[in-house]
């Protein structure tokens, strides 16, 4: 059944709410991006006015801007080596696996650096994000260098991708945090996400794509019926 963007966007609040009640004082926590992950930035911006301590490790500038408003202190790898818990959005959440697809937001790369520093990868979402097979609704970015874009659009064309550059409203070519290009890659389904990751991440002119494989440790996922914590 569709969701309106309003009803959505409540699910995406009550589950970023109920993933940021998992912070515990004195904890490096990463703080993912995109509509979902903001409401878990909000949570944890009124926790710590409460007097919850914690540092936080954003995973995009967007987020950066809106954890220094809220007061948030930031932290990063040159002060911690691992992040005990990141609460982050995605565009797709296998069932059973917790497979993601992420990146829609244009953030993957340093998602995933903070996800494979973290000791907890929790995933907010709300319902419509749930699929049985990775690719089934979204497209996987790929991050990759400018230089030499179109070579490596070809490089993932021949592993099965229809691949689009990624623009900004203007219609320039959208540039990340990282000042990397984005190629949306639409895959009819992918089967074996670990051998597509793999087969991707061995091209050169890739810097990231935006299967994250076997790093979820939780997803919680609210719908009509309520929130629902998911387990690998
Ligand atoms: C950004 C992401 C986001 O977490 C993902 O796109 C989900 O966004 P939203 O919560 O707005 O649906 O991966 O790079």
């Amino acid at each position: 059944m569709s969701m309106s963007s309003e009803q959505a966007a409540e699910y995406k609040r009550h589950a970023a709410e109920l993933a940021a009640e998992m912070v515990e004082d004195g904890m490096v926590v990463g703080l993912g991006t995109g509509s979902t992950a903001a409401f878990a930035v909000a949570a944890l911006g009124r926790r710590y006015r409460e007097g919850l301590r914690f540092v936080g490790v954003p995973t995009s500038l967007a987020t950066e801007h809106q954890a220094r408003e809220l007061g948030i202190p930031l932290s990063g790898f040159g002060e911690h080596e691992r992040v005990d818990l990141t609460i982050d959005g995605a565009d797709e959440v296998q069932r059973g696996t917790l497979n993601l697809i992420k990146g829609l937001g244009g953030a993957l790369l340093r998602e995933k650096i903070v996800a494979s520093a973290s000791d907890r990868l929790v995933i907010v979402a709300d319902e419509s994000k749930l699929v049985d097979g990775l690719g089934e609704h979204s497209l996987l970015p790929v991050e990759v260098t400018p230089f030499g874009w179109e070579a490596t659009a070809r490089r993932l064309a021949e592993v099965g991708a229809h691949v689009s550059p990624r623009r900004s409203r203007a219609g320039d070519l959208f540039i990340s945090d990282g000042g990397n290009l984005i190629l949306d890659c639409h895959f009819e389904g992918i089967d074996d996400p670990a051998a597509t990751e793999l087969a991707i991440g061995s091209i050169v002119g890739v810097v990231e794509s935006g299967l994250f494989i076997g790093m979820a440790s939780e997803a919680v996922i609210a719908g009509p019926t309520g929130v629902a914590r998911l387990h690998v």
